[in-house]
This record gives structure tokens, sequence and C-alpha cells, in this order.
């Protein structure tokens, strides 16, 4: 209009789409804490909500936008139609249904692959170059799905898996040390659920592995009984949803981080949903978390763990049972 032209001459239009942009599907519970803590942290240039309920999506972009002075200018668009996801360079996915009380999250199997048949290839169609973050659960199950409907290699696709795990294995560690959970070191891998790992032989703070002060820790000869701990973090989601009906901070929060990884091109290494086969004695095609350097292109190296006769077992047992699952499953 005149006043713009008044005010201002033109120079050169910026780029419609940011070299960072990117994608949220499912803009629920999860998928609003995951898109706020990007907004928050300023953690990419260019920001997407797809949803299939119209009048959330376009409440949550109303809402979000109009803080924007705070967080840091973004361009921040909504929609039923995923025209507008073109060019993204990540597409987060954590739409579907979610677990309630007493309920597993194996039980959402069915429900969340129909949903996804119809997110994938949508996804794909306008940011073929795309790094996926699944988030929905069962989450290693419908990670293996998405690479499977996406076309991708493996490396392109992973789940979020147990980086959650291992920040609330970190945060009870925290508790007990009484220092810095940024400063208590240690990994859970496998299913992100029920027979998840902790690799009790890395834990760790400034390198002195608590195996070495302790090495019966998180065994049944445990004096301190550590793998309570392990119990806690197993039972995390099932007590928060006792309480407040979902789960959604710590894997926003969680999520966040994985994006500031990949926009970043950062190589930080997660506890990721990863294609499994070859590594640790896995020989099923399947996605199961493991420590991986993750960046831009997704996932770059998997570590090769020190796991003991007992960490690998449970390992394979985890990946043997996710394999079922997915047998199982109405594809
Ligand atoms: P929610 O019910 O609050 O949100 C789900 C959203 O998905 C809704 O907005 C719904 O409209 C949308 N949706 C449904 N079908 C869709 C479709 N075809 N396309 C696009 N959007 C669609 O659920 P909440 O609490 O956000 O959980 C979402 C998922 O995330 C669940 O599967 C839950 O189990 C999972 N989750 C995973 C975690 C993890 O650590 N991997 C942690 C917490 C939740
Ligand atoms: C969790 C469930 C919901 O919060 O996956 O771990």
């Amino acid at each position: 209009g005149d006043i713009r032209g008044k005010l201002m001459k033109d120079i050169q239009a910026p780029p419609e789409t940011s070299l960072t942009k990117v994608t949220v599907v499912g803009v629920g519970q999860v998928g609003m804490a995951i898109a706020f803590s990007i907004v928050n942290r300023h953690l990419a240039g260019e920001l997407c909500l797809v949803d299939v309920d119209e009048k959330k999506v376009k409440g949550e972009l109303m809402d979000l936008q109009q803080g924007l002075q705070f967080a840091g200018n973004m361009k921040i668009q909504g929609s039923t139609n995923y025209d507008i996801t073109a060019g993204s360079k990540l597409c987060i996915i954590s739409a579907g249904a979610r677990q309630k009380d007493g309920e597993d999250r194996r039980a959402l199997l069915d429900r969340n692959i129909a949903i996804f048949k119809g997110i994938i290839p949508q996804l794909m169609k306008y940011s073929p170059d795309a790094v996926l973050c699944v988030v929905s659960n069962p989450v290693d199950v419908m990670t293996y799905l998405t690479w499977k409907i996406s076309g991708l290699p493996p490396h392109r696709v992973f789940g979020s898996g147990c980086s959650l795990d291992s920040s609330r294995l970190r945060h009870y560690m925290a508790e007990r040390l009484k220092i810095d959970v940024s400063s208590c070191h240690g990994f859970v891998i496998g299913e992100h659920g029920e027979s998840s790992v902790v690799v009790w032989s890395g834990l760790n703070v400034a390198g002195v592995r608590l195996a070495d002060i302790k090495p019966d820790i998180g065994t049944d000869k445990d004096s301190e009984k550590w793998v309570d701990v392990h119990r806690q973090v197993i039972d995390s989601a099932t007590e928060i949803i006792k309480l407040k009906g979902y789960t959604s901070w710590a894997i926003g929060l969680c999520v966040s981080e994985l994006c500031r990884a990949v926009i970043g091109n950062q190589r930080h290494v997660f506890s990721l949903s990863t294609m499994a086969k070859g590594y640790q004695g896995i020989d099923q095609e399947i996605f199961v978390s493991l420590p991986c350097v993750l960046s831009q292109n997704g996932v770059n190296a998997i570590v090769n763990l020190t796991l003991t006769a007992t960490e690998k077992e449970k390992l394979k047992k985890s990946a043997t049972e996710l394999a079922e699952l997915f047998k199982s499953a109405k594809l």
C-alpha cells in the first residue's frame, strides 16, 4: 500500500522459503509442545503446522503467531493441506491416537498405521529431500513404517525413541546425585516402552563410571536399588497420563533439541529409533533406539556401544518383540 511505499524503498524480496523450514504434522498436545519449544528457542527460520482438525490448526497458528515479538520473528503457516509444507528440511510427525489411562503404546498401532498412510506420501510429495522425525506411538514401529512408506534411505528417517527415556533416566540420576542433569550422562536403548534397556555400564559423571564405583549397579544385588530408576523411567508415561491425561512437555523439549541438531547440522549424539539391523547382533530389519550421531541429513553414524552380555540379550529381546509387533500389524 502507499504507506509502505513511502515508508521504505524495496530493493529485493526475501526468499519465499527459509533454508531452515520445519513442519510439524499433528498439532495436539505433543505437536504444539514441540512447535512452541521450537519457536521459543528460535530453532527454525520457518514453521508449518498441519492437522486434519482445521479449527485447531487455525487457532494454534494464530495464537503462536501473536507471541512472535517475544521469541524472534519467523514465518509460521498452518493448514489442513500439505502444499504449505513444500521445501521443509525436517518434518516431525506427532499425529494420531495416544494411549488412554492403562492402555499400552502398542495398542495404538493399527489406528496410527492408517493415519500415517495418509500423511507420509503427502510430506514426501512436497519435501522429497526432508529428514523425517517420527514421534507418534508406538514410535519404533511407526518409524519403521514411515521409512517403508517414504522410500527414503533408512538414515533419513528416525524416531525420537529413547531420547526421551534417556532424558528421564538422567533426571532421576541427577536427583539421586544432586547435580545438574546436563552433567549426568547415560543412555537408554531398545524399545521406547516396557522393554527398554539401561546401559548401566555407561552411566557416568565427568567420565567417572558409576559401575566402577558400584559394579552391581542396576542388578537386583545393588543395595542402592538403581533398578528402581529404570522402573521410574518405564512408568513415567503411565504415571503422567494418570495425572494429567497425556505427556507433552518433556517430549516437546526433547524433539525441539533433535530439531536443533538437524537444522544446526550439529552431529550430536542422541538415543534415536534407527535401522538397527547389523548392530549388536540384531539380524532383523527393525527400528530400535541406539546412540546415533544426528545432523542435517539425518543419522550419520551409530555408536558401537560396549554392552554386557545381559544388556545385549535384553536389546535383542526388545528388537524381537518389535519385529513381532510389526508382523502382527495390518499394513
Ligand atoms: P492429541 O490427541 O493431543 O493430538 C493428536 C493430533 O493428531 C490431533 O490434533 C489430531 O487432530 C491429529 N491427527 C489425527 N489424525 C491426523 C491425520 N490423519 N493427519 C494429521 N493430523 C492428525 O495426542 P498427543 O497427546 O499430541 O499424542 C500424539 C502422539 O504422540 C500419540 O501417538 C502419542 O502416543 C505420541 N507420543 C509419543 C511420545 C514419544 O516419546 N515418542 C511422547 C508423547 C506422546
Ligand atoms: C511417553 C509416551 C506417551 O511419554 O510415549 O513416553
